[in-house]
C-alpha cells in the first residue's frame, strides 16, 4: 500500500497529519482505562453459560474467599437503579441484574471486585451458577423465533417505503432477478476494549469510559442512577475504535457505579475480548427476498426488497436498509417491507454503516446478476438506471456523482480489459474474477455547540464534547478553526471528550465533520464580525470606508478586499481586548426548533439522508480483483479501487484512512466475518480473535482510493457529506460478484468461505 497522501484538489481540505498523531503513537494519549486514579479496585464481569432460562442459585462463597476480593454486585443489589432504555441512547432495555431470567448467552450475573485485577480474575472464575435452563433460538433459521413487522411495532421504524403497483410491474416485466440473499452477523472488535471506570465525589459520579456519545451517556447514567445530570461528568478524550459499538448505553455502566458507590473507592471494569461478544452490541444477522424487474434496455420496472432481521427478545432494533436501497437506483415500482425475527440473543446495535453494509448486499448482488442476464456491463447498467429523483418521494438529491465515481474507478482498475464471460480470465491456476458495486451513506447533521477563544497573537481554542473516535475529528476541527481565521493549523487546540465540554452530537451515522465544521464556521464568524466591525469604517488607517463584509483574515492579518491590511495584534488593539471567546449554537435548516436544548439533555437528532427537503448521499464505486485457486478454491484479493464523492473532503490524509480502512473492512464483510452461533444453545462460539476472523495485512495487497472533487452547497454550511460509514457500503457485493466473474458460481450470503466454491 502507497503511505502517501494524494495532493489536495479543488475543494479538498489538506491532507495535515492528525495534531494528536505524536501523542497515540508515543502512548501518551489517554484512553479511559488509562486514567490512574488513587486507591482504585479491579472489577471483572461474571457471565450466563445459558442463553435462556433462569439463574436458580448462584454460589459465591468460593469467590469471597480469594484473598483481595471486597465485593460481589449481583441480584438485588440494583434496586433502585433503573435499566437502559430502549431508543436512541441505549440499544438495549435490559438490566441484567435486575431479573434472575437469561434472555441471552454470556449475560452479565454478576460484577466481582477486588484490590487487584488478578484476584477479580480469579475470583470470578469461582462463581457458579445452578441454572434453569431452557430450549434456546439462536438464528433466523432457528424454531422457536416470533416474526413481527417492524413498521408500527418498533419505535425505531416508521413505514416501509413504497411507490406505484409493484407486483403488477414486476410481473410485466421482461427481465426478473428474484433471489434470496443471507448476511451474518458480526461482532465489534474495536482495539481498545470496552471499559468502566466510576468514582464518586461528594455524591457527584466521573466515569470514565469510551464513548461515541458524552452527552447522552450522562442523561442516560443520570437517569438510571435517579441523580442529577449536573452530578455526571464522563470522561473520554481518545476512543480506541468505536464504529458504533461505543454509541449506546452498555448494560454494565450503572452495574460500575453502583460498585464504586457501595465500596465508596474508585472501580474500573475492563470487559474481556471474550465478554465483549455478548455484553454489547453486534451487527444483526439479515436475510433477504430481492427483486428486480427490467426491460430490454435495462431500465428497471420494479423493485422489491424485503428483509428479516434477527433482533432480542427484549428489543425491537431495526436495521432498516430499505430506507437507503428503495431510492438507490431509478426504479419504477417500488416495495418494500422489514420483518424482525425475535431470537434468544442480546439486542442488536449500530455497526458501521449500519443499516447499508448488510442491505446493499442484495441489492447490488441482484444488480449484477440483472446485468448478466441482460447480457449489459454492469457499470452500464448502473448508468441506465442513474437517477437525480427519489423514485419514492419524487425529490431531488441534492448532488450525486455516482457514475462520475464508476467512470474514475474503472478507468484506474482497467476495467475495459474484462472479459464478461465468467471464468474467462485466468493466470495459471489462479481464476481471476472482476466485480463492482456501489457505495452510499446518507449525510446526516445534527445541532451542534462550540465554545472558540482567540487571543491577538493568532492562538485560538476549540471545546467541543465531540469524540475522537480515531477517525481524526480533532485534526478537521483544527483545520476548521485555522481556515476560518487564517492561523496555521499548529496555532489551534482542541479540547475534545470530556461532557464538561459543550454537547456536540453522537459520534454516528457519519455527521460529525459536517455537525462540527458547521457549528465551527459559525463560532469563528461570530468572532470574525467582532473584529471587522472593529477596524471596518475608521477614519483612517487601512479600512477607512471598508464594511465588514469587505475583510477577511489571511496569513495572521486582517485584510481587505482592495489590498490594505492589519496585523491581527492592530485589529485586538482596535477592539480593546487581548482576545475574543464566543460560544455558538448551531441548529441545521429542518432541525426541530429545540434541538440544542436536546442536545443538552442528551438527545442527538440527525437529520438528512432521504428525509430533508433535497435526498441528501455520498456515493462511490467499489471495484475489486479476487483470485480463485483452481484446485483450493482459496480465495485471494489482490487489489480493490474505489471512488468516492462526499462533497467537501476536509482532510485528504484521515479521509482516505477512512475510506481504505472502510473498503478492507467491506472486503472482510465479504470473505472473512461472522459471529458464530451454536443452533443447539445459542451461545457464541467464536468468542476471540483467533476464531473470529479479521483482516490483516495479508489479506489485501493494493488499496487505491480515489476522491473525486464534489461541491455540494445544500447539504449544509460546511459543504460536508461526511464518509466514515461509506467506504465498506457495498464491497461484500463487489466480492461477491467478481467470485461470480471468476468461477461462474453466484453465492447469495456473506461471508463467502472456500467451501462455498467447492461444488
Ligand atoms: Mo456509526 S455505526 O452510525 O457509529
Amino acid at each position: 500500500m502507497n503511505a502517501a497522501a494524494p495532493a489536495p484538489k479543488e475543494n479538498q481540505g489538506q491532507p495535515v497529519p492528525r495534531i494528536d498523531g505524536r501523542l497515540k503513537v508515543t502512548g501518551e494519549a489517554r484512553y479511559a482505562a488509562d486514567f490512574p486514579l488513587n486507591n482504585l479496585a479491579y472489577a471483572v464481569l461474571v457471565t450466563s453459560s445459558i442463553a435462556r432460562g433462569r439463574v436458580r442459585q448462584l454460589h459465591l462463597e468460593a469467590a469471597r474467599s480469594v484473598p483481595g476480593v471486597l465485593d460481589i454486585v449481583t441480584y438485588g443489589d440494583m434496586d433502585g437503579v433503573k435499566p437502559p432504555t430502549f431508543g436512541t441512547v441505549g440499544a438495549t432495555s435490559l438490566g441484567p441484574l435486575h431479573q434472575q431470567e437469561i434472555i441471552h448467552d454470556g449475560q452479565i450475573v454478576a460484577l466481582v471486585v477486588a484490590d487487584t485485577f488478578e484476584a477479580a480474575s480469579e475470583a470470578a472464575l469461582r462463581v457458579r451458577a445452578d441454572y434453569d435452563e431452557q430450549p434456546a433460538s439462536a438464528s433466523l433459521s432457528s424454531g422457536g423465533t416470533e416474526t413481527i413487522e417492524a413498521a408500527g411495532k418498533s419505535k425505531m421504524y416508521k413505514e416501509d417505503p413504497k411507490a406505484g403497483d409493484f407486483e403488477a410491474a414486476f410481473a410485466g416485466s421482461q427481465t426478473r432477478i428474484d433471489a434470496e440473499y443471507h448476511t451474518a452477523s458480526e461482532t465489534h472488535n474495536p482495539i481498545e476494549l470496552f471499559s468502566t471506570t466510576c468514582a464518586w465525589n461528594d455524591g457527584k459520579l466521573t466515569v470514565y469510559e469510551p464513548t461515541q456519545n458524552l452527552w447522552g451517556f450522562k442523561a442516560e447514567v443520570a437517569r438510571q442512577l435517579g441523580i442529577d445530570a449536573a452530578s455526571v461528568r464522563v470522561v473520554s478524550p481518545y476512543v480506541g475504535g468505536g464504529f458504533g459499538s461505543k454509541g449506546p448505553m452498555t448494560p454494565r455502566t450503572a452495574i460500575v457505579a453502583v460498585a464504586a458507590r457501595r465500596l465508596n473507592r474508585p472501580v474500573r471494569c475492563v470487559v474481556t475480548r471474550m465478554q465483549a461478544f455478548t455484553t454489547t452490541t453486534y451487527r444483526a444477522e439479515t436475510r433477504h427476498r430481492l427483486r428486480l424487474g427490467a426491460g430490454a434496455d435495462g431500465k428497471i420496472q420494479a423493485f422489491g426488497h424485503e428483509g428479516w432481521e434477527l433482533t432480542s427478545r427484549s428489543d425491537d432494533y431495526v436495521v432498516g436498509g430499505t430506507d437507503t436501497t428503495a431510492r438507490m437506483y431509478g426504479y419504477g415500482a417500488v416495495m418494500t417491507k422489514v420483518r424482525l425475527v425475535k431470537a434468544d440473543r442480546q439486542t442488536p446495535g449500530y455497526m458501521r454503516s449500519p443499516p447499508e453494509t448488510p442491505y446493499m448486499f442484495p441489492l447490488e448482488s441482484a444488480m449484477d446478476e440483472l446485468a448478466a442476464a441482460l447480457g449489459m456491463d454492469p457499470i452500464e447498467l448502473r448508468r441506465v438506471n442513474d437517477t437525480m429523483k427519489d423514485p419514492v418521494s419524487g425529490k431531488d438529491y441534492s448532488s450525486r456523482s455516482l457514475m462520475a465515481c464508476y467512470d474514475a474507478a474503472a478507468q484506474a482498475f482497467g476495467w475495459s480489459r474484462r472479459d464478461p464471460k465468467p471464468r474467462s480470465m485466468r493466470d495459471g491456476e489462479w481464476l481471476i474474477g472482476w466485480g463492482c458495486a456501489t457505495a452510499t451513506y446518507p449525510t446526516h447533521i445534527g445541532a451542534g455547540t462550540a465554545r472558540i477563544h482567540l487571543s491577538s497573537d493568532g492562538k485560538a481554542r476549540v471545546a467541543v464534547a465531540s469524540h475522537e473516535i480515531g477517525t481524526g475529528v480533532r485534526t478537521i476541527t483544527a483545520q476548521m478553526a485555522a481556515e476560518r481565521f487564517g492561523i496555521p493549523v499548529e496555532n489551534v487546540s482542541v479540547d475534545m471528550g470530556d461532557s464538561r465540554l459543550p454537547p456536540a452530537p453522537v459520534s454516528g451515522g457519519s455527521n460529525s465533520t459536517a455537525t462540527i465544521c458547521s457549528t465551527i464556521i459559525k463560532a469563528c464568524d461570530a468572532i470574525r464580525g467582532k473584529l471587522f466591525q472593529a477596524v471596518a469604517g475608521a477614519d483612517n488607517g487601512p479600512f477607512a470606508g471598508l464594511q465588514s463584509r469587505d475583510l477577511d483574515i489571511r496569513d495572521g492579518k486582517v485584510v481587505a478586499s482592495d489590498g490594505g491590511s492589519l496585523p491581527l495584534e492592530d485589529a485586538f488593539k482596535a477592539l480593546g481586548a487581548g482576545a475574543i471567546e464566543e460560544y455558538a449554537e448551531f441548529v441545521p435548516e429542518g432541525a426541530p426548533k429545540d434541538a440544542v436544548q436536546k442536545l443538552y439533555n442528551g438527545q442527538t437528532t440527525l437529520i438528512g439522508g432521504s428525509h430533508g427537503k433535497k435526498v441528501m448521499y455520498a456515493f462511490g464505486a467499489e471495484l475489486v480483483e479476487v483470485r480463485v485457486n483452481a484446485r483450493t478454491r482459496e480465495i485471494r484479493v489482490p487489489r480493490m479501487v474505489g471512488a468516492f464523492a462526499a462533497g467537501r473532503i476536509m482532510n485528504t490524509r484521515t479521509a482516505r484512512s477512512q475510506l481504505m480502512g472502510g473498503m478492507i473492512w467491506g472486503m472482510s464483510s465479504g470473505l472473512l466475518e461472522a459471529t458464530e452461533v451454536d443452533e443447539r444453545n445459542a451461545r457464541t462460539v467464536n468468542r476471540d480473535l483467533q476464531n473470529y476472523l479479521v483482516p490483516v495485512c495479508a489479506d489485501i495487497d493494493q488499496v487505491e482510493v480515489i476522491m473525486l472533487p464534489e461541491t455540494d452547497n445544500e447539504v449544509n454550511p460546511a459543504g460536508v457529506k461526511g464518509l466514515g460509514e461509506l467506504g465498506n457500503v457495498g464491497t461484500n457485493a463487489a466480492v461477491a460478484n467478481a467470485i461470480w466473474h471468476a468461477t461462474g458460481k453466484r453465492v447469495r450470503h456473506i461471508p463467502i468461505r472456500l467451501e462455498d466454491l467447492l461444488a
